[in-house]
């Protein structure tokens, strides 16, 4: 007897092979292109940062949507393979290391004046909730201390978390620091999973 296709199964294929059409090598593409098709983050000319960038289709995506003018910068501990655009860096390296720089420091590695930082980090997961949710806070906090170091004021942040217990705490964390936080779950996540994502809006000026 012939098996039927939950859902779920049939909805991740239908992403994956969308994404292998239209030559992406992942399908993570679609949930950062439903929040650029909803918030408008994106620009023409604006420089991109782009946390755990591996494989490459947010930063392929975002190379497109800010054009020759602008700038995507990916960074990853994996090393990227894929052949991008002229306007793409791509750097290996640990996001945690990054974090713990000084201004001027994490400026001279990755550059300043970014007009977007996204993350899609995540932690290899063990299956057990709680330990996955507990490390994709620790990234969440890692990108947030770059955004807070080198994204522009009035820049925006994009950053995936594993819903669990601290869950709030982050969201409170980019609530303060930017004028507006918005949550958002993009249909193309699967529904199993507890990954959702926050978004600040506009920056706040730094207080001296
Ligand atoms: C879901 S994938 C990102 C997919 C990517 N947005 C795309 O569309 O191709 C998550 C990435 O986070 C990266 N990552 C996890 N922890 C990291 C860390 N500490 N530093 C840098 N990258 C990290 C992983 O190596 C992995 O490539």
């Amino acid at each position: 007897m012939k098996r039927r296709k939950s859902k779920n199964k049939y909805q991740s294929d239908h992403f994956a092979k969308k994404a292998k059409k239209e030559n992406f090598p992942a399908r993570s593409v679609y949930k950062l292109q439903e929040i650029q098709q909803k918030f408008k983050l994106i620009n023409k000319g604006d420089r991109v940062l782009d946390l755990g960038c591996a494989p490459g289709s947010w930063s392929q995506y975002a190379a497109r949507l800010v054009g020759g003018q602008g700038q995507v910068i990916g960074i990853d501990q994996k090393k990227v393979s894929q052949k991008f655009p002229a306007n793409v860096s791509m750097l290996t390296g640990d996001v945690f290391d990054l974090a713990r720089k000084d201004k001027e420091n994490l400026a001279e590695i990755v550059g300043k004046g970014y007009s977007i930082i996204l993350s899609d980090m995540a932690p290899a997961t063990t299956g057990r909730k709680e330990v996955d949710a507990a490390r994709s806070h620790q990234l969440c906090h890692a990108a947030l201390a770059i955004a807070r170091q080198i994204l522009k004021t009035g820049g925006c942040f994009v950053c995936k978390i594993f819903q669990g217990e601290d869950f709030n705490e982050f969201k409170d964390a980019v609530c303060n620091g930017f004028d507006a936080q918005k949550i958002f779950k993009p249909r193309s996540c699967r529904k199993e999973s507890k990954e959702i994502y926050i978004i600040g809006i506009g920056k706040k000026q730094e207080e001296n």
